[in-house]
């Protein structure tokens, strides 16, 4: 009899080992954000069976984002996934996450790596942004031609008369993609005018507010836009379209180039009407993919799986991405 109940005992503990749901919880800047819609939705339909998920959505608001990550860590969670609000929250988002025992991975928002390295079990997942302006300068360079016989030169003057929008303010891909994407111009040999910079915080609709107010300034000289994100591209071609300047068509011909970086689907759609010249890819699923597989490796769910990405300073996975023109 004592062994029967032995046995029963442990076939019950089995299986419940079986199905211990390991639990995570998502926690994402702003659920407005286009791309990072299209990231989050990557993600959740990979996550293994086994893995159960919570996501919160915090607002744009960092005080929000601490109150959510605190009580994650007070319900119990294996693994925490953080798309932080402000990248300068992630040194103590990880002193949290520390001292609670839970793994960490940061999406999007790459935190310094001063402010991480004190743990062992955090990382960061990320595009390529130096890469992405790098690209759009090419991209650029493709349609203007030669630098000594421009293509889209309105004035005729040979220099590249163009504003840039730019995504927040220090959030590493807004740094990069603009600093590389003029400075890759200049080493092609443009001229470039840089008639203004100005901050559109990744939004659509600032992008045009934005551009409707610069456009009685610059309007009559303007040859292109550099926007850091397609959202804005798209708030820039959004007025451009109410004052008839750009139409739909089946190649690119409008007055004023306009490219961005994403190729989301709303980004990819306008290149294929001709609006937007072209967009570089910020892989959002090739990123999605890049987390699961770091997922899988620090919960340990298939020891025999290879992990087929490389670390630097052995925590940021950079993901490049490619350029989308309509040919
Ligand atoms: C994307 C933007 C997005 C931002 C959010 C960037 O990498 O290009 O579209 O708004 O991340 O942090
Ligand atoms: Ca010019």
């Amino acid at each position: 009899m004592k062994k029967v109940i032995y046995f029963s005992l442990l076939f019950l503990f089995l299986i419940s080992c079986k199905s211990k749901k390991i639990t995570i919880g998502i926690l994402i800047y702003d659920e407005s954000d286009t791309f990072m819609g299209e990231y989050t939705n990557n993600i959740i339909e990979q996550l293994p069976e086994q893995v159960s998920y919570t996501i919160n959505y915090s607002e744009n608001s960092q005080a929000l984002q601490n109150e959510q990550l605190i009580s994650f860590l007070q319900k119990g969670v294996d693994l925490m996934i953080v798309n932080p609000v402000d990248r300068l929250a992630c040194k103590s988002i990880t002193e949290l996450c520390a001292k609670n025992n839970v793994s960490l991975i940061f999406i999007n928002r790459e935190p310094l790596l001063s402010d991480i390295s004190f743990y062992e079990d955090v990382y960061y997942v990320g595009s390529d942004p130096k890469n992405q302006g790098i690209s759009q300068a090419q991209m650029i360079a493709n349609l203007f031609g030669s630098p000594n016989n421009l293509n889209y030169d309105r004035n005729a003057d040979n220099k590249i008369q163009l504003l840039v929008l730019k995504g927040e303010q220090n959030h590493q891909d807004a740094e990069s993609r603009t600093r590389f994407a003029l400075e890759e111009l200049n080493k092609l040999g443009y001229e470039l005018e840089v008639l203004d910079i100005q901050v559109c915080n990744w939004r659509r609709q600032e992008a045009y507010t934005t551009i409707k107010s610069l456009y009685s300034l610059y309007g009559a000289e303007l040859e292109l836009i550099i926007a850091n994100n397609d959202d804005m591209a798209l708030g820039a071609i959004d007025y451009f379209k109410e004052i008839d300047l750009f139409k739909s068509s089946e190649t690119f011909e409008q007055p004023i180039v306009v490219v961005g970086v994403d190729g989301t689907k709303v980004g990819v759609d306008s290149v294929n009407q001709g609006l937007m010249y072209g967009t570089i890819l910020n892989d959002s699923l090739s990123q999605s993919k890049a987390v699961i597989s770091l997922l899988r490796k620090i919960l340990n769910l298939n020891p025999e799986e290879v992990f087929p990405y490389a670390f630097e300073n052995n925590k940021f996975i950079y993901i490049a991405g490619e350029k989308i023109t309509q040919n």
